[in-house]
């Protein structure tokens, strides 16, 4: 069948009503019973299933469209959140972009917004045939559509773009990746091409991708964005113009769930950078959020803050006076004692509270378990952490 085919026969209404009928039936479940259907095979109809689920969150415009179809989980998960997405838009103008790995096609929906004519490549034929049916039923129509491999189209065409956008497939043999040597296509093998055909780059890398190597590695760093959503990094943004050399322009973006964020910025830190002071908990203690840590410039931004660190490896900071908008966890502690698991299971037994483990040997799983407690709650924290007088248990309430 069709690609073309198969998309329609999964938009009759009878086959949307099932989808939407079976978002919470169990899969294995609908495997075992098969298709109702003649010409939908069951597998079609359970990645609509799981990729509807997948979308409720992540990418609402496409859940809201009842005609997206959706491709099987593995390509599902590489996708970029229409948050991410939408970031990306804000930070390129121009006419002509390509994007070399079009993916599923989230990133591009939003480029396209603000580029006039974009070029989407993708070499999985069938993700191909998905995304641009899909861009069609999202009315985007500045996108032009290649199913190649965007390297050697790269090389072929002698074409000098005003960006070029790669968000490298980090599967590898169906590992999991996140080094750019690993990832598809090799970025760094591929450098002097991408500089031969375009002005500015921009390269999505894995959140677990080192901040010290990109600046070894890539040439003409203008920006670096470390974007994370509910305080979780999601992604590691490279913003390359050819023409500047590696700047330590380090822009750090928290965004809520209402696309809301908190920005913060390092920059040329060399000079500033000196070490935090230590001291004993007081009476607040913070965290800063993960775009903060990923950066790796936490003691930085304490001395930025006036605060104290609570021991040289533990990432706890504190203060006498409370910080307003401080950007990640503030607590007030209500108590510091040593660690004594018997009388805290006595008090927290079967009870709601949020554990923390900092700089101990003992995760927040093993500690749960020697409290017997339920993990949560909206305010109550044990936080667990090597200070300046010791291993310590701080019971502090969430500001
Ligand atoms: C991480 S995904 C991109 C996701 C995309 N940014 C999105 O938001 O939907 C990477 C994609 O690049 C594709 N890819 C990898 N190497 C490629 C190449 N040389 N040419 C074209 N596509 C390629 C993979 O098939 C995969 O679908």
């Amino acid at each position: 069948m069709k690609s073309e085919d198969k998309f329609k026969a999964l938009q009759n209404q009878e086959v949307i009503q099932f989808i939407e009928d079976n978002l919470n039936t169990s899969i294995p479940k609908l495997i075992l019973k098969g298709s109702p259907f003649e010409t939908i095979n069951i597998q079609y109809l359970v990645d609509q299933i799981i990729g509807r689920n997948k979308a409720k969150k992540k990418l609402p415009t496409w859940f809201k469209n009842k005609n997206i179809i959706y491709p099987p989980k593995l390509n599902l998960e590489q996708t970029s959140s229409e948050i991410t997405a939408h970031h990306k838009s804000q930070f390129i103008s121009g006419k002509y972009l390509i994007d070399l790995t079009g993916g599923f096609g989230v990133d591009d929906f939003y480029l396209s917004k603000k580029i006039p004519q974009l070029t989407y490549t993708e070499s999985n034929e069938d993700l191909f045939e998905i995304a641009k049916y899909n861009f069609n039923s999202l009315a985007s129509e500045n996108i032009k559509c290649l199913q190649v491999n965007s390297i050697e189209y790269l090389a072929q065409n002698d074409f000098k773009y005003d960006w070029i956008y790669i968000d490298p497939s980090r599967r590898n043999q169906n590992k999991k990746v996140f080094l750019l040597q690993d990832s598809s296509p090799n970025v760094l093998e591929h450098q002097e091409l991408l500089k031969n055909t375009s002005y500015n780059l921009m390269i999505k890398t894995s959140p677990m991708y080192d901040i010290e190597m990109g600046y070894k590695e890539l040439c003409g760093i203008k920006e670096l964005h470390v974007i994370s959503i509910k305080n979780e990094v999601k992604e590691l943004l490279w913003i390359i113009d050819w023409r500047t050399n590696n700047s330590r322009s380090i822009k750090l973006f928290n965004y809520d769930s209402q696309n809301i964020y908190t920005l913060q910025e390092v920059k040329d830190i060399a000079s500033e950078h000196k070490d935090v002071a230590l001291s004993e908990c007081k009476a607040y203690l913070y965290e800063f959020n993960s775009s903060i840590m990923k950066s790796g410039f936490y003691d930085y931004f304490a001395n930025k803050y006036n605060l104290k660190k609570l021991e040289k490896h533990t990432n706890l900071y504190t203060s006498d006076v409370v910080v307003n908008n401080f950007p990640g966890k503030s607590f007030v502690v209500e108590a510091k004692s040593s660690i004594h698991f018997k009388q805290l299971k006595k008090e927290y037994k079967g009870k709601f509270v949020n554990l923390m483990s900092k700089n101990m040997k003992i995760s927040t799983e093993a500690i749960q378990k020697k409290l017997n407690c339920k993990t949560g709650g909206k305010s109550d924290y044990l936080i667990f952490a090597k200070t300046l007088e010791g291993n310590k248990v701080l019971k502090a309430t969430k500001i």
